[in-house]
């Protein structure tokens, strides 16, 4: 049972590092592009309304302020692991060299929710935004080709359905990414350039509209409004005030999901234990500021009451931003919005369908799920029997199950990887104080423990739904540890060869480049 905790040595790193086929293309901005191709999505156009209507108001800028923050203790842990151990299979890579086989499972197995899961709910809202942009061109998709059944029955229709759009654009981006991470890349770093320019230009021509209007301040005072209690078909909950702030960072937790996406391509970095690090750390900040920026300036065109779905727009809180511009009399704005957010959305699916199969190359090359997933294909280097898979199993799910409902689980799996990663930076300070380190999270256990303190209780603010089904996700994962994984571990059964005997060398001797 003790060797559950086998922690993996560094010579079998450094073993998966000389053999991998994976090819090194990645240079520091390309990296720091598919941070920003994974962060800025649907979450910023369609959660900020939410936010500022149920719980922050105008101070909805302040949750993101708070949520970015929760992010960065989180990213600079993420950069320490990133600048010592620069192989993919992020959190789960880090865990499994410092605490240990077990750990480093589950939090693999968490990081499928936010993945793979993520993945589903990002092709979902793809198809809701593909839809929208089919009807600006007066175009418009029967209902049976845009729901799944289990929705399209719900509401009183019968025979076959599926969310045909989720599932092409599944197999879209997939054929993009076995074709190579170089043409990938590329691909990401022209939809970031869109959907920045979007952001820049929705925090422009906000402020351009805000300022020039009778009284600029008035949708702002009171920048933090008296806490109340907002009641919605009998179901009642507390807003505003300061507590409001903080649900409201839950609430928009979603549209920072994407940057620690990073740490999955240190294996395709040309220089990861610097650029991944930097990688990590700017994209993190570039979207902060954005974020910041648009939820002042969405609040400060819109009166954040007026994102009441029972009021006066009941569907604002569907589009916030769009919709802002819609009412301010430039309803052009809105169409530019869509197409941003439409062409954005792939390449968050991209950068998330890469990262979840890379986790699991990474999981694979140590035995934990079975081999086909570390398959790479010379010719591209790319594990494309591992996307394939990934690919298939994600359009279907997005197709035919109502999992729009089940971002939250994506927020679960993405803050207890988080979680995790602060405490096993800091375990690895501990055992580990002399490892050579090219970026180091300052203050520490400070950093580290507000960190896992900002991060559990994002947890807790989460739906009980969303905690109740990822916290069943964990306790399956621990039943297919033990079923499978245990009995296929190569440390456990000396699939590394002589370097398990290398367990209690000190990392130090080893050098990762
Ligand atoms: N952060 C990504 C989004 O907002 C997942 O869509």
């Amino acid at each position: 049972m003790s060797k559950i905790w086998v922690k993996k040595p560094m010579s079998a790193y450094e073993a998966d590092i000389k053999k991998s086929e994976l090819k090194r293309v990645l240079g520091k901005w390309s990296l720091t592009a598919i941070g920003i191709g994974a962060i800025i999505g649907g979450g910023i156009f369609v959660l900020t309304g939410t936010g500022a209507y149920y719980n922050a108001g105008p101070a909805l800028a302040l949750s993101f302020v708070i949520a970015g923050i929760a992010c960065v203790f989180a990213a600079l842990c993420y950069a320490e692991f990133a600048s010592i151990l620069p192989v993919e299979g992020s959190a789960y890579a880090y865990a499994y060299g410092t605490v240990g086989e077990i750990f480093a499972w589950i939090i693999g197995w968490g990081l499928i929710l936010e993945y793979a899961m993520g993945s589903m709910t990002v092709a979902v809202s793809w198809s809701g935004y593909f839809g929208k942009l089919l009807k600006m061109f007066g175009l418009h998709l029967p209902a049976y080709l845009t729901t799944d059944p289990q929705t399209y029955i719900a509401a009183g229709n019968s025979g076959f359905s599926m969310n045909l759009p989720a599932f092409l654009i599944v197999f879209f981006v997939i054929s993009i990414l076995v074709r190579g991470t170089k043409g990938a890349a590329k691909a990401n770093n022209f939809i970031v350039i869109l959907k920045v320019s979007a952001i820049i230009f929705v925090i422009i021509a906000g402020a351009f509209i805000i300022f020039n209007s009778a009284e600029p301040f008035k949708n702002w005072i009171p920048f933090i409004p008296e806490p109340t209690t907002i009641t919605e078909n009998g179901v009642s909950h507390s807003a505003y005030g300061l507590a409001g702030v903080v649900a409201g960072a839950s609430a928009i937790f979603f549209a920072y999901v994407g940057f620690d996406a990073v740490s999955t391509q240190a294996g395709e970095a040309i220089n990861p234990k610097k650029d991944v690090p930097f990688a990590i750390i700017a994209s993190l900040i570039i979207c902060t500021l954005l974020y910041i920026l648009v939820s002042l300036v969405l609040t400060g065109m819109m009166h954040y009451t007026d994102f009441n779905p029972l009021g006066k727009y009941p569907d604002a809180i569907k589009a916030p931003v769009a919709y802002a511009f819609d009412i301010a009399g430039y309803a052009w704005a809105g169409y530019i919005i869509t197409i941003a957010a439409t062409v954005g959305l792939i390449s968050v699916l991209m950068v998330m369908i890469m990262g979840q199969s890379r986790i699991f190359l990474g999981m694979s090359k140590d035995g934990l799920i079975p081999a086909t997933f570390s398959k790479v294909n010379p010719a591209t280097g790319v594990p494309t029997k591992n996307l394939l898979i990934l690919g298939v199993v994600i359009a279907v799910v997005a197709s035919l199950t109502p999992i729009n409902d089940l971002a939250h689980m994506t927020s679960f799996g993405t803050l207890f990887a988080f979680t995790m990663v602060c405490v096993a930076v800091w375990v690895l300070r501990i055992k580990e104080p002399n490892l050579q380190r090219n970026f180091k999270v300052p203050a520490l256990p400070l950093i580290a423990c507000l960190g896992i303190a900002i991060n559990v209780y994002l947890i807790f603010n989460l739906s009980k739904e969303a905690q109740m089904y990822s916290f069943g996700w964990l306790v399956i994962g621990f039943f297919v540890y033990f079923l499978y994984s245990k009995k296929h571990s190569k440390l456990q059964n000396g699939g590394y060869g002589e370097t398990f005997k290398a367990e209690q060398e000190p990392l130090e001797k080893h050098d990762l480049d």
